[in-house]
């Protein structure tokens, strides 16, 4: 299939991005990739390789430069690297529930949405729960839960199990991917723990800012371990 196919059947299209902070920086050269529809990808690259500016550049959290362009198709749902920088409501209850009211959806329907995604995230018993009292790996958790009770069409994830001991980051990405699955959404998971690959339907791998490689996790698994350092 040639790349405007790919493009066409795609949830996410980069093509030819460019990207550099304002002290010169370049981060994204050229910078090319497709998520398809419906498909949970993740995003592999070292330390420092522009992982999170890409993803905030797709969500809108970091303006594009002039005339560079990027497409995501439909509602986008974000979770931070630190979710520290996402929550923003006292209790967990609240923080998932934030943005929904203003959209206009009742009581009931806020109450079923929260509940709903709580559940999916397995934290239904934390709805009362202050913030301040929940661990880094249950604010992810949390962070996750109120982009889909918003019932996002595109969910971008930068690291979210990187608080999480390995049982709940494998738990979590198990269930993430369900969600994706069942809901008919699209996700792009940035990742240092390559066991997570695993789960995903396809990777794409961030070097010297661009997407160098694109496909099955497993090969790209395998040449991401062949490329690190020892130490
Ligand atoms: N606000 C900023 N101003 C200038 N440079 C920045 C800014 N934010 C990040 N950088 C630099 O841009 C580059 C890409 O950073 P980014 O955070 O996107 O990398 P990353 O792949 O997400 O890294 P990590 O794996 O550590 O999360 C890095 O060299 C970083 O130091
Ligand atoms: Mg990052």
């Amino acid at each position: 299939m040639g790349s405007e196919a790919n493009e066409a059947n795609s949830a996410i299209a980069v093509r030819d991005l460019n990207f550099q902070w304002p002290n010169g920086k370049a981060v994204l050269s050229d910078c090319s990739l497709e998520v398809p529809r419906g498909e949970f990808w993740m995003l592999l690259g070292t330390n420092g390789c522009g992982k999170s500016t890409l993803l905030r550049l797709l969500a809108g959290l970091l303006s594009l430069p002039e005339g560079e362009s990027v497409r995501v198709s439909g509602r986008v749902g974000f979770v931070f690297q630190n979710p520290d920088h996402q929550l923003v409501m006292p209790t967990v209850g609240a923080d998932v529930a934030f943005g929904l009211v203003d959209r206009g959806f009742s009581y009931r329907e806020v109450r079923d949405r929260v509940e709903d995604a709580l559940a999916l995230v397995n934290l239904a018993h934390l709805i009362e729960r202050p913030i301040y009292a929940l661990s880094g790996g249950q604010k992810q958790r949390v962070a996750i839960a109120g982009a889909i009770a918003q019932e996002c069409d595109v969910l971008l994830l930068d690291e979210p199990t990187a608080l999480l001991d390995p049982d709940g980051q494998i738990d979590l990405v198990r269930r993430v991917r369900d969600i994706v699955r069942d809901r008919g959404m699209t996700a792009l998971w940035v990742t240092h723990r390559l066991d997570e690959l695993n789960f995903c339907d396809g990777a794409v791998l961030l070097e010297g800012g661009r997407a160098v490689d694109r496909g099955d996790p497993a090969r790209l698994k395998a040449r991401f371990l062949s490329q690190r350092q020892p130490f």
